[in-house]
Order: C-alpha cells, then sequence, then structure tokens
C-alpha cells in the first residue's frame, strides 16, 4: 500500500513525531510505502505532494510545527472538491489509504468522505485539548508548559511593580489551558469560555489580593465572556465585551480592572507562542503513539475511525463518536480550582 500523510488546521507541537511514528512503524514492521500531502486537505485537492520514507523523518519527533505544511481548506469546496473528485485526484497520485492528523473540522471532513467510501484513518490533533473522544491530546501538554513558564515570569515583574497582570491564552471554546496553567502558577483568578463571570467578581478577586500587599495575577482563555452586559469604567470600554469576537480579551479587562480597582494592571497576550518550538517530551512519546496506532489501524483496514488516549491505552474509536461534541472543563474542576482565586 502506498499510505498517504496529511495535516490540517492549526498546526500543533508533536504534528512531527505523529508523521515520524507511522512512517517508521509503516515502513520498518509493515513493509508500507509513504507519500506525503501538502498543506492539509489542499494538498489532497489539489495533488501536492512530497517524498515521505525513514530517511525524510530522522530526527523529527522534537521538532515543532509540521514539515508537511497546513491550511484550513474544506475539501468539499470548491471546483476540484467533494468526495468523488478527493477520490480521483488520491487515484492520480497513488495514495490507496490516508492519515488525516487534525482537529474537529478535519476530522469532521475525514467522517463525511469516509462516509462516501474513501480510506481514511485520523489521528486527533488540539492544543486546546477540546476533543472529546480522547482524554489528552498532544501538543496541550506543550501549551500548558509554555503559559506556565509565561506566569511564572509575569508574575516576578507584577510582584515588583505591585501590578495586577492578566495573561491571556489560547482556547477559542474551552478552558484546558488556562484552567492548567492558571493552577500550574497559582493565578488568582481563571476565566474560561465556560465560566462567565462579572466584573464585579473578577474585581473582587483582583481587590482581595492587591489588599494582601501581593500582585494579582489573572489567567484569561481567549474565548471568555462576561456574564453580563456591563458599563464601561475604563476608556477603552467594554462595547467589544458584549459582543462575539476572538483574542484581544486580556486588553480590555486590564484597563477595566484598573479603572475599578485602581490596582495598576498590565496586559500579556501569549497567542502563537503556545504553538511554536519543540513538543515537551511527554507529547513526544504521545504523538509517536498515536502515529504508530494510526499505521496498525490502516492494516486492520479500520476506515473511518480514529485513534484515541482513554487512560494510559491508545485505542480505536470510530469518528462518528469523535466529532460534534467539545471536551469543555466540567463544573468539580473549575470548582476545585475556584478555592484557590482571590
Ligand atoms: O484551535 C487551536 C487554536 O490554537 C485556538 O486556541 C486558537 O483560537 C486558534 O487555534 C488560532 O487559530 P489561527 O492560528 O488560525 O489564528
Amino acid at each position: 500500500m502506498r499510505i498517504g500523510v496529511l495535516t490540517s488546521g492549526g498546526d500543533c507541537p508533536g504534528l512531527n513525531a505523529v508523521i515520524r511514528g507511522a512512517v517508521l512503524k509503516g515502513t520498518k514492521i509493515h513493509n508500507q510505502s509513504f507519500v506525503g500531502i501538502r498543506d492539509g486537505w489542499r494538498g489532497v485537492v489539489e495533488g501536492l505532494t512530497m517524498p515521505l520514507d525513514r530517511h525524510t523523518v530522522r530526527g523529527l519527533s522534537k521538532q515543532g510545527g509540521t514539515i508537511l505544511g497546513t491550511s484550513r481548506t474544506n475539501p468539499f469546496e470548491g471546483p476540484h472538491g467533494g468526495p468523488e473528485n478527493v477520490q480521483a485526484t488520491l487515484d492520480r497520485i497513488g495514495v490507496d489509504a490516508l492519515i488525516a492528523i487534525g482537529g474537529e473540522g478535519t476530522l469532521a471532513a475525514a467522517k463525511r468522505l469516509t462516509d462516501a467510501g474513501l480510506k481514511i484513518v485520523g489521528v486527533p490533533k488540539t492544543i486546546d485539548n477540546d476533543l472529546d473522544a480522547t482524554d489528552y491530546s498532544f501538543g496541550f501538554d506543550t501549551a500548558v508548559e509554555i503559559a506556565t513558564e509565561a506566569i511564572d515570569r509575569v508574575r516576578t515583574t507584577a510582584e515588583s511593580h505591585k501590578r495586577c497582570m492578566v495573561v491571556e491564552v489560547m482556547g477559542r471554546h474551552v478552558g484546558w489551558i488556562a484552567l492548567h496553567a492558571g493552577m500550574a502558577a497559582g493565578a488568582h483568578a481563571i476565566l474560561i469560555p465556560e465560566q462567565p463571570q462579572s466584573m464585579e467578581q473578577i474585581c473582587e478577586w483582583v481587590q482581595n489580593v492587591a489588599d494582601r500587599g501581593r500582585a494579582p495575577i489573572v489567567v484569561v482563555a481567549e474565548g471568555f465572556t462576561l456574564n453580563t452586559m456591563e458599563t464601561a469604567h475604563s476608556e477603552k470600554g467594554l462595547d467589544a465585551f458584549n459582543r462575539p469576537r476572538l483574542g484581544g480579551i486580556a486588553d480590555m479587562l486590564a484597563p477595566e480592572i484598573e479603572a475599578r480597582t485602581g490596582v495598576e494592571s498590565r496586559a500579556t497576550v501569549l497567542g502563537h507562542l503556545q504553538r511554536g518550538g519543540v513538543p515537551s517530551a511527554y507529547d513526544r512519546v504521545l504523538s509517536t503513539r498515536l502515529g504508530m496506532a494510526a499505521i496498525d489501524s490502516i492494516m486492520r483496514e479500520e476506515w473511518g475511525t480514529m485513534v484515541a488516549l482513554r487512560g494510559t491505552e491508545v485505542v480505536n474509536v470510530p469518528f462518528a463518536d469523535a466529532v460534534g461534541r467539545l471536551k469543555t472543563v466540567p463544573q468539580d474542576r473549575y470548582d476545585e480550582a475556584a478555592i484557590l482565586f482571590g
């Protein structure tokens, strides 16, 4: 068999380790050959390939990003999209089966394609850790490490100036990175999309810390929203709080906290730093195991499934059970963290 491998959606530390795991097990144990599909589904639609063999993947497990490139192309859109066209392109470039490494959107597209008869196995990818069917996704541990180190660093400058620091981390729909990095770094408030809060509550936490002569640290996930319509107390205003948006929440919170509490406040947005650079050792191991499991699934012809971590075991779950449901932070996990707020 000639197996195509693609990475799709936002990049994530560990993608290259998945590719390496699949290629090394596929060539050494199963005697299969590989081809790299470039730039996610765009490569499948347009037939963009690159060589992929034991030599190409040498030393890759510690390399960030993806050697295959990625995109957010939808394989159902455009004149060459749709299952028949995609199958025709795969036939033309000599791909018998596909490993698709990606998040919710990628896996949903893979499900629709396998429903139409294409031979695809998935590997879940998201630094946000929001895919329900897997206990942890690779990239999350790395992102939490990076965010934790950043918050630790921000704390020393905050303490020196007795300022409140608002640190924004990734997390479009869920607050896993904020929860874990915030707990690890001892944040005084953690704000996540699953738990809208009022400005009054946030300022109470900040004030309590400032009253003890400490520098308040607020960690906020980019998808957080307030639970009330608010009136602006800061010059910047709160308009953007009350309408859908993504990112920049720390820049709005910091002046508002300062205006209401009188505690000098600054915002730090970590952004794509959390997705760049080398994966943690945990993510390298997880990625390698998932890549190896994906090639095993291909050999067993388990089309329409993805590999997943359950406890310490790598298992196989149908796409149907994997897409369409987000893994949000449960109430008890937030309540546990909130004991330490303020
Ligand atoms: O889904 C992963 C993620 O990193 C989100 O946390 C973030 O909102 C988004 O991707 C950013 O996407 P982009 O790199 O396309 O700006």
